[in-house]
């Protein structure tokens, strides 16, 4: 009998997930980069724009390495349906447009990433949807915010940059009782740490850019859900408003996905020693990792993630500490992004949140000597030494 695919270990499901082969019989994925497709008459053309046929009909509908990567990436997360984007943004940006209308509401968690909070802040009211930001550890935060018109709830747990995590069950029975979806961009947990799909949430959003590639080389995301929501949320939208991920990032991204669990493992591993010797130093006033006992929602990660992630924390008390620290390091980057084979460390408030408003900074904690700090595949004892030496420093 034909195995299924769903019953695979999830080891299994990133190296062979969604394979397509050519008659060549490849190994590696073929890269199908053509933006068109011929047929074979008139009449199958016809047959496929009315989709009454299978087959590809240009790029920015769909593509064959395209369509690997969104079923590998699907089968990971144990999602009905998986659409890949040119960039994360691209998918939070889409996530949300296809579940409202002028006149709509969205409730978010107040800790997101700047360009999430520049699309609910700056852009959506362009067309007249409005948001109202809340503590996301807070249930009747989610609750109080609700309005008859509020469609979807956006939250992004572990959070950036400060690792706040949300009780995705408990907000999914709030957003549906509200009649609202719940998003959930699960960058920080990765697909190996975190379902939220699995915990009651509708759609799920990434930026490949991080884990999925890994190797600091191309940009992509993808949206994950439900086959008739996927749909009806987002097929047409995706077709005519062209977010489409290029196939060449998508044949990148698949080679990431066959070694996104051992990484995203190791740098775990590393991350829990580099936190520890941050907890350790007395330069240290906090160190914030979803892998100790002493996060603030211990239990609830135990409940709800099966890994820390590879992002670390920690307040050095101020900025010209945080700067000293960074400019001590060896081996680290000074680098904002994240999930990369290469360890890279941030000060958020003059980089990746650089344009929130300082009060709403001091709301979710942000004060100016925290650093962020994404860990990697270095060896562990020059991670930690190179640490160990900033931080004496700062
Ligand atoms: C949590 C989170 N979501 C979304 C994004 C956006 O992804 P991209 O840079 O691929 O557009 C980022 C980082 O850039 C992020 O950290």
């Amino acid at each position: 009998m034909a195995e299924d695919p769903r019953d695979w270990e999830i080891e299994t499901r990133a190296v062979r997930g969604g394979m397509a082969r050519t008659p060549y019989g490849e190994i590696s994925e073929a890269l199908f980069l053509t933006q068109s497709f011929s047929y074979d008459s008139a009449q199958s053309a016809d047959d496929r724009f009315a989709g009454n046929a299978p087959g590809f009909i240009y790029q920015r509908f769909g593509n064959p390495t395209t369509e690997i990567f969104e079923q590998r990436l699907a089968l990971l997360e144990g999602a009905e349906a998986c659409r890949a984007t040119a960039s994360g943004m691209a998918a939070v940006h889409l996530s949300l447009m296809g579940l409202v209308k002028a006149g709509d509401h969205i409730v978010a968690g107040r800790a997101l990433f700047g360009s999430c909070r520049w699309i609910l802040s700056e852009w959506m009211p362009r067309f007249g949807v409005e948001t109202t930001y809340v503590d996301a550890t807070d249930l009747t935060a989610w609750k109080n915010a609700v309005r008859p018109n509020t469609k979807a709830f956006l939250v992004e747990s572990p959070a950036n940059p400060l690792l706040e995590v949300t009780a995705i069950g408990a907000v999914a029975e709030i957003a549906h009782a509200a009649g609202a979806k719940l998003v959930v961009d699960n960058v920080f947990a990765t697909p190996i740490f975190q379902k939220p799909l699995a915990l009651g949430a509708d759609i799920v959003v990434y930026s490949a850019t991080k884990h999925i590639d890994g190797q600091g080389r191309v940009l992509g995301g993808a949206i994950l859900g439900d086959a008739e929501l996927m749909t009806s949320a987002y097929k047409d939208m995706a077709r005519h408003c062209g977010p489409a991920l290029s196939p060449f990032n998508a044949w990148v991204l698949l080679k990431g996905l066959e070694t996104l669990e051992l990484r995203v493992r190791r740098q775990t591993e590393n991350a829990a020693k580099v936190a520890d010797v941050i907890g350790a130093h007395p330069k240290t006033q906090r160190v914030i990792y979803p892998g100790r006992p002493d996060h603030p929602q211990a239990a609830l990660i135990a409940n709800q993630m099966s890994g820390g992630g590879n992002v670390v924390a920690f307040d050095l008390g101020s900025r010209a500490a945080a700067w000293k620290f960074l400019d001590t390091l060896e081996i680290v980057d000074i680098s904002n992004n994240l999930g990369d084979a290469k360890s890279m460390a941030t000060h958020p408030c003059t980089t990746t949140h650089r344009s929130m408003p300082e009060a709403e900074r001091l709301e979710i904690g942000l004060t100016e000597g925290w650093v962020r700090m994404s860990v990697g595949l270095e060896g562990a004892g020059d991670l930690s030494r190179d640490v160990s030496r900033a931080l004496d420093a700062a």
